[in-house]
């Protein structure tokens, strides 16, 4: 008992030491990146970046009756955006939890895989069978979740066949397998790569060993090096996710997760940390066990660490958090057809979803998710329609996918200009130097990029009342 009182001690006193260190490491570093920033004219429009974006589906309100009616009637429809599609069935699964995560996955051997698999398909039937669906072209086939690399190489490409089957792709069309290089044995890689997989999404989150341990990821930055190293040399797309704000990260342990990401030749996507409640971090945080993240100012110096890394490195800042190489990237259509596009994602769980107006995420519990797709019912939880002022609201969103607002469209689809509309929030904006208006568009100006989540809320329901 003793013992262990004093390596509790121990323990907390590690950390209350580390902490100090940290904090004076972090007060220099940041005297020198805010001395970046100045140089660079990096504006303080608002006092805290906001990362979450509005119009999600942590806002769309639980499924009634009527709006489920709506959504089979406009099933029922055909597609006339003229816009390619995104298709996405999730393996909402996971062999452990990262300390952080949100994401709604279940653990791999609580999971019938067989039995979970053959009623994703049966959901993916379900949609393949309306007119809307019959009517519309996909040109990516995207398994997401959780972490489909749980699956073994043949049942992947079994669900991505069954795909092919029963939708229509674009001549044009790219397959891409999310995977953690702890499930992602080589070999799979192997068989993935002969199938003609264009991309792995692989969710590195960091290359320092210690933050690794701290988050509860499995697997060495040696492992995932491998992972990526050798699916490139398969001639592979690799993108991986990292994330900043980490507790523990000083500048110098991102700028090396950065730098080794530059050297592997992947694509980025940067996120920063967000403590969600109820997962194992919040709590780690809040006894102790972790060190806390950083506060707002660190928090955008580090973004603005990896703007500078990476532009500077030949990437071009797309999309939500993106960081690309890859000139497809930039003209991907479920990116730039938003909000008028579509992404089709099933299984338990997924929450991209989104159809023109309509917006959805599935019941997260997977087991419940099996029963009422058995059922033969569509497994939506949350479902949104939008009416024509929100799909405004939307429509201005793209400023944060660093997207134009076209004028002509905006006016083609409301018979109105986004400055009859929010004049209020462009003229702010306009004088904070964060949006430039000309004839043809409104789009975010380099001073918007770091702000680009505060801009989209300007034009949120609440704040325009
Ligand atoms: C569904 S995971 C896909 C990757 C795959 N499951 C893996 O871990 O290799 C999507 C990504 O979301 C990011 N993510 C998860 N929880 C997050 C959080 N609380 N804050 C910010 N990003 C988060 C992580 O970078 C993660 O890789
Ligand atoms: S980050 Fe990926 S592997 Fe980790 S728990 Fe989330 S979905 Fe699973």
């Amino acid at each position: 008992m003793e013992v262990l009182l004093i390596v509790i001690f121990l323990r907390k006193l590690y950390y209350v030491i580390e902490r100090f260190l940290n904090r004076t490491i972090k007060e220099e570093q940041l005297k020198m990146t805010k001395a970046i920033a100045q140089e660079k004219g990096v504006s303080e429009a608002y006092g805290e970046r906001k990362n979450w974006p509005p119009y999600t589906y942590r806002d769309y309100p639980d499924i009634k009756a009527e709006t489920y009616e709506a959504f089979m009637k406009f099933l029922d429809t055909e597609n006339t955006s003229g816009r390619l599609m995104e298709l996405q069935p999730w393996i909402s699964v996971c062999d452990s939890r990262c300390a952080f995560c949100y994401f709604p996955t279940a653990p791999t051997r609580k999971v019938q895989i067989e039995e979970y698999l053959l009623l994703l398909k049966k959901e993916l039937d379900m949609y393949a069978k309306t007119r809307y669906v019959k009517t519309s072209v996909f040109d990516e086939i995207v398994l997401g979740g959780g972490t489909p690399s749980v699956l073994t190489a043949e049942q992947m490409i079994d669900l991505i066949d069954f795909c092919k089957q029963r939708f229509t792709t674009n001549k044009e069309y790219f397959i891409k397998v999310t995977g953690s290089s702890k499930t992602l044995a080589l070999p799979k890689i192997d068989k993935l790569a002969a199938y003609g997989v264009y991309q792995m999404d692989m969710g590195a989150q960091t290359f320092d060993d210690k933050i690794r341990k701290l988050l509860c990821l499995p697997d060495s930055a040696a492992d995932v090096e491998r992972a990526i190293r050798h699916a490139r040399k398969l001639g592979l797309c690799v993108c991986v996710d990292l994330m900043y704000n980490l507790p523990g990260q000083t500048m110098e342990s991102w700028e090396q997760t950065l730098k080794k990401a530059i050297e592997l030749d992947v694509e980025i996507d940067a996120y920063s940390l967000h403590v969600d409640p109820g997962t194992l971090l919040e709590k780690m945080i809040k006894t102790g066990k972790s060190p806390p993240i950083g506060d707002a100012e660190f928090e955008k110096q580090l973004y603005l660490k990896a703007y500078d890394m990476l532009t500077k490195a030949g990437y071009k800042a797309v999309g939500h958090d993106r960081f690309s190489r890859v000139e497809w990237h930039m003209r991907e259509n479920c990116l730039n057809g938003w909000p008028w596009g579509g992404i089709l994602t099933t299984g338990a769980g997924c929450f991209m979803g989104y159809l023109q107006r309509f917006s959805y995420s599935n019941i997260e519990d997977i087991n419940e998710y099996m029963k009422v797709v058995s059922a033969g019912k569509l497994p939506i939880q949350r479902l949104s329609e939008s009416d024509d002022d929100e799909m405004m609201r939307r429509e201005m969103s793209r400023l944060y996918l660093r997207l134009p607002v076209s004028k002509k469209e905006f006016m083609e689809k409301f018979g109105k200009l986004p400055e009859d509309v929010f004049p209020k929030q462009l003229k702010n904006l306009l004088e904070k130097g964060l949006i430039e208006i000309d004839d043809k568009e409104v789009r975010i100006t380099k001073q918007g990029e770091v702000w680009k989540g505060n801009i989209a809320w300007e034009f949120a329901a609440k704040q325009t009342a």
